[in-house]
């Protein structure tokens, strides 16, 4: 790909937060982050526990409003819609896998990963039926369509929450520490996913605090204490 399509783009945005009451005690949990997310590519973000990673994903997300600075989608500016047109336009373009598992208890693996249809819409559309199948079987899952999600194993959980971020076929992936609690065979069919989906075009951002995803990566940012900054690939 020779034209870099920018899909995604943090403008120097800061989130500060009061630690305990005292209002001195204002810290920024990520201060001035560039982040620039282009289409087909993989970007990763790794950085210590604590660091801000999370938080600046959140903000990527359309989930947290920053404190200064401004999120791009496409040239729109995230914060400056409605809550409304928000969630509408983060339901259409944005996936996000967050971290820890968050399956609906109640409901099957494929009612799961029909949610992002099923909130805005009365009846889910038989394609989508047919996409989010082949998309589980894809990934091992065909067998546990109707399972679940106590039924799954983590790993198993994972790839469903995956396919769940993918099923609107997103401009942008965002994947939280989606192999922290993973073996390795699982961590490895994780990368995978996200690789590939960054390999269909979709712009994808990982953020990890392992080293040994970085082979998946076409750019690698770090997160210290809040600040970014860029690493060579
Ligand atoms: N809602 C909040 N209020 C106050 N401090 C917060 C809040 N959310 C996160 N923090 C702090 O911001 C820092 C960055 O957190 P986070 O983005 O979750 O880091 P990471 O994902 O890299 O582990 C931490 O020091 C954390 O305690
Ligand atoms: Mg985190």
């Amino acid at each position: 790909m020779t034209d870099k399509h920018i899909v995604l783009q943090a403008d120097a945005v800061t989130k500060s937060y009061v630690r305990g009451k005292s209002a001195g005690s204002r810290f920024d949990a990520v201060k001035d982050a560039n982040l620039v997310l282009e289409a087909g590519k993989l970007t990763e973000i790794i950085g210590h526990s604590g660091s801000g990673k999370t938080t600046l994903l959140n903000m990527a997300a359309g989930l947290l409003t920053p404190t200064s600075g401004k999120i791009l989608l496409d040239g729109t500016d995230l914060y400056r819609l409605s809550d409304k047109e928000l969630s509408k336009l983060r339901n259409e373009k944005i996936g996000v896998v967050p971290q820890g598992q968050t399956a609906l208890s109640v409901l099957t693996v494929l009612e799961n990963v029909l949610l992002p249809f099923s909130l805005y819409r009365k009846d889910v559309p038989a394609y989508a039926v047919k996409e989010a199948k082949e998309l589980l079987s894809s990934v091992g899952l065909e067998k546990l369509t109707d399972s679940m999600p106590s039924e799954l194993s983590g790993g198993e959980l994972r790839r469903m929450s995956i396919v769940r971020a993918m099923i609107m076929k997103p401009q942008v992936l965002m994947a939280d520490e989606p192999t922290g609690d993973l073996d390795k065979e699982n961590t490895a069919i994780v990368l995978k996913m996200l690789r590939d989906a960054a390999d269909q075009g979709t712009a994808v951002l990982l953020v990890t605090h392992e080293a040994d995803a970085g082979k998946y990566a076409d750019q690698i940012c770090q997160m210290e204490e809040g600040k970014l900054s860029w690493k060579a690939v």
